[in-house]
């Protein structure tokens, strides 16, 4: 009789996978520059020390270059901020730089930004369906407006280089939590190289090889150890022979 049971329940879950699986061939989500905004989402002085998972100096670079991105792709970009008044302090003057005309949406309570009417009206205000963020802590601030977008029928990249929490532990969870309701947890490289196709768009590589060189040394250090030996014309002795 138990086997029975356990029989039937299988063949249940085999029957309810096979309709998972027969909803047909996989789409490739991507990311386009003409229908994405990037959001900067509490990315405060305060806040930055609450980031463990992450080392700080490489913390706040990916912060920046996040930021950037909304620069160098000419993003639309909204910045939301969560009790500036408190111990989460302002902006990282690094972003307030970056974008010395841009309205800060400055939250005095909602921990989840899209809460905030102001902050919904600024997003749909952009017109677009593809959100770009990252904010801190990953597991309150990046995680619930997430969720939110996803509910509210966004398509989500969330920077997981550019989102802290206390932990590797709780970073793993809140990602894991945010792939599961449908958010593409995705690297700053993976977002760069998404919107901008093909190497040979505008921005292409004229423009994006100098933003690598500043914001991703991995492969900034190999354009630029090219670049010399193209302009030098020499290889050491030994490559040459490669
Ligand atoms: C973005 O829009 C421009 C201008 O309409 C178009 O040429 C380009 O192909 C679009 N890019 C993508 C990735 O769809
Ligand atoms: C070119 O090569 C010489 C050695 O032959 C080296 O001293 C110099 O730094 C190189 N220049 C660049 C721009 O890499």
């Amino acid at each position: 009789m138990k086997f029975s049971i356990l029989v039937a329940a299988e063949l249940l879950l085999s029957l309810a996978s096979a309709a998972t699986n027969s909803t047909g061939p996989y789409t490739f989500d991507r990311l386009n520059k003409n229908d994405s905004v990037l959001l900067i989402v509490d990315h405060q002085e305060g806040l930055f020390s609450v980031a463990r998972d992450f080392d700080a100096t490489s913390y706040r670079q990916q912060i920046l270059a996040h930021a950037s991105l909304g620069r160098l792709f000419n993003l639309p970009v909204v910045i939301t901020s969560s009790i500036e008044s408190g111990p989460n302090g302002p902006i990282l003057s690094g972003i307030r730089r970056m974008y010395p005309n841009t309205t800060i949406i400055r939250r005095q309570g909602e921990v989840d930004a899209w809460d905030n009417a102001q902050f919904r009206n600024a997003v749909r205000a952009t017109g677009k369906s593809q959100v770009i963020l990252a904010g801190i802590t990953t597991d309150s601030c990046t995680t619930f407006l997430s969720l939110s977008l996803r509910q509210a029928g966004y398509a989500v990249w969330a920077n997981a280089e550019a989102s802290g929490s206390s932990s590797k532990f709780v970073r793993d969870l809140s990602n894991d939590r945010m792939s599961k309701a449908g958010v593409q947890v995705v690297s700053l490289f993976s977002i760069v190289t998404d919107l901008m196709r093909d190497w040979r768009a505008t921005p292409g590589a004229r423009q994006v090889i100098p933003w690598l060189a500043t914001w991703y040394p991995a492969w900034g250090e190999v354009a630029e150890a090219h670049s010399s030996a193209v302009r030098n014309g020499t290889a050491v002795t030994g490559e040459d022979v490669l």
